[in-house]
């Protein structure tokens, strides 16, 4: 036997001594603390219609702010450095602020030269915007389909000036197609979005938890480091951004090492399979 492992290893109280019992209740004390500690982060709240102002509201606060049907911004609320997306190299006419056009700008390189060129479908629209776009939901869709499809005033990210909807350079609106995320250029983004910082918001599957239907059209500009932080925990923006609020910041899922070598990834087919409903391309979703 090592007597060097023999000197190391933990002293152990014999079972039935006074120190034995100590030393276990203490330990069902740790366990039971962390466990209050781990639990004590509120549950992710339901898709309730509100319009409580969002904890985190200030221009810097772009990062954290949590935008749901629930949780909204001011409506004067319009960040003062917006730039046209024509400076990312970009459709002119959509503005986001000045902090998100170098990655926008590489993202948008990075797609074209892949041979998945994109365009801007929309990007900031503020409060009165927002107001007539819900409306004309509304009017097409009716409201309670209305609201799982756009946000009401307030509510929207593209209010914040950081999230912005895509389409392809050639083809229609995203939203006429069965799932934009099955075409060249909304499956590149899907996969390689979060690279440049940005993030779909409402990804497929996830309407309970993000409360807006599939949209993968959408994305929100993060910052590289907190996009790929939200990325690897593979929760969606609000989930994060709900824990992160009730300071429970999730750690990313242990991914395993070391990386595999990459695969080429066969391309996925385009499917631009026109919706039945006439649904109009001027106005964003
Ligand atoms: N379509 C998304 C939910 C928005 O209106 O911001
Ligand atoms: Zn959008």
């Amino acid at each position: 036997m090592d007597p060097q492992a023999t000197r190391l290893e933990p002293r152990r109280p014999a079972p039935g001594s006074l120190s034995f019992v100590i030393v276990f209740l203490l330990a069902i004390g740790l366990v039971g603390g962390l466990a209050a500690s781990v639990s004590a982060a509120p549950a992710l709240p339901s898709c309730r219609l509100a319009d409580t102002l969002t904890k985190y509201r200030s221009y810097a606060d772009w990062r954290r702010s949590l935008l749901d049907p629930t949780y909204r911004l001011a409506s004067t609320y319009r960040p003062g450095d917006l730039r046209s997306t024509s400076s990312a190299g970009l459709n002119g006419g959509y503005y986001v602020r000045r902090l998100a056009i170098a990655d926008l700008k590489s993202m948008a390189a990075s797609a074209r030269a892949a041979g998945a060129r994109f365009l801007v479908q929309s990007a900031f629209r503020s409060y009165a915007t927002q107001k007539a776009t819900f409306r004309y939901w509304v009017r097409v869709h009716g409201w309670a389909v209305a609201v799982k499809e756009s946000a009401r005033p307030g509510h929207s990210e593209h209010q914040l000036g950081t999230a912005l909807d895509f389409r392809g350079y050639n083809g229609s609106a995203p939203w006429n197609y069965t799932d934009w995320a099955a075409t060249k250029v909304g499956g590149w983004l899907q996969r390689n979005a979060w690279r440049h910082g940005f993030l779909m918001s409402y990804p497929k599957g996830k309407t309970a938890v993000t409360c807006y239907q599939y949209e993968p059209w959408h994305y929100r500009y993060m910052g590289r480091t907190k996009a790929a932080r939200i990325h690897a925990t593979g929760l969606t923006l609000r989930e994060y951004l709900w824990r992160e609020q009730n300071g429970s910041t999730p750690t990313p899922t242990p991914t395993p090492s070391p990386t595999p070598t990459r695969t080429p990834t066969p391309t996925p087919t385009p499917t631009p399979t026109p919706t039945p409903t006439p649904t109009p391309t001027a106005i964003p979703g």
